[in-house]
């Protein structure tokens, strides 16, 4: 099997005192979703900085293609082909969707063109782009970022990255926010990338869209990988559990049933 793409190998993260990380090893591959799980607190945010060249790991490697890489900044992160999205899709309100797809792309990428700004082409590719993804309703480069839909904005900014080459694709919470259509909608995105042979890490709280999408998961819990599993060895319910820190969700339904039972059937009243 092809070496993964990315790798943590007994990876540790440190601020002054606090250990944030305990030796985390993860690996992705070309073609596949890793989802990150975990509660707020868990390290999910550290561990994709340190990903994606914001923070050093204190100890352990960071591996590309079975290689041991450094990633000192995030420009590094982005030449090697790591791509971050954030929740908001990390696009600029004010901006055309053409000029906001060509914002921070380095004319020695080969895009020489652009260093005179041209509207009519950058707005070309930046729809076809968009459209190649499926999300049709994107028609008009001229459109200011800021009027569509958070939905329509991840996945401009996923088909940004893909668009410029990334290889690696860091979604961090990419659905958080997001009404059920929009959801899908950035979900059948993810696919669409991982189709494309790309390996995406997707975090999320949400159970659900992790096993929409979901090749392989790891689950953090206070800092350490509690779980590592693939597609189909698990069901929601042990996910739910997992990421509630053990089988504190499983106990909790097990003390409301035994209530109910003792109090001919009424559930206990909502916590003041
Ligand atoms: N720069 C930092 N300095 C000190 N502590 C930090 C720093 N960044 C994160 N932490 C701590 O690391 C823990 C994990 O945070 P984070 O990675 O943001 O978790 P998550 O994204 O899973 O919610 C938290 O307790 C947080 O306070
Ligand atoms: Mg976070």
């Amino acid at each position: 099997m092809a070496a993964p793409i990315l790798a943590l190998r007994g990876v540790n993260k440190s601020f002054g005192p606090i250990d944030v990380l305990h030796d985390i090893t993860l690996e992705v591959r070309a073609g596949e979703v890793l989802c990150l799980l975990g509660d707020n607190g868990a390290g999910k945010s550290t561990l994709i900085k340190i990903m994606s060249g914001v923070h050093q790991p204190s100890s352990g490697t960071i591996e590309m293609d079975g290689t041991s890489v450094s990633l000192p900044t995030p420009r590094a992160a982005s030449e090697k082909g790591i791509a971050t999205v954030h929740q908001f899709g990390g696009t600029f309100p004010l901006m055309s969707i053409g000029r906001s797809f060509f914002v921070g792309v380095e004319p020695t990428r080969g895009f020489g063109p652009f260093k005179v700004y041209d509207r009519n082409r950058a707005n070309d590719i930046a729809v076809k782009a968009v459209r190649d993804f499926g999300i049709t309703r994107i028609d008009d480069g001229d459109r200011l970022v800021g009027g569509l839909s958070g939905g329509e904005r991840q996945s401009l900014a996923i088909a940004r990255a893909v668009h410029f080459g990334a290889r690696v694709l860091i979604l961090d919470e990419p659905t958080a926010a997001l009404g059920v259509k929009q959801a899908t909608h950035v979900l059948r995105i993810v696919n669409e990338a991982k189709r494309r042979g790309l390996a995406v890490i997707f975090i999320t709280h949400q159970v659900m869209h992790a096993m929409a999408v979901g090749d392989h998961f790891a689950v953090l819990i206070r800092g350490a990988v509690a779980a590592d599993f693939h597609k189909g060895e698990k069901t929601r319910e042990e996910i739910t559990d997992l990421m509630a820190g053990g089988a504190s969700m499983a106990s909790l339904e097990a003390e409301i049933e035994s209530y109910m039972n003792s109090h001919g059937g009424h559930p206990p009243p909502p916590a003041q």
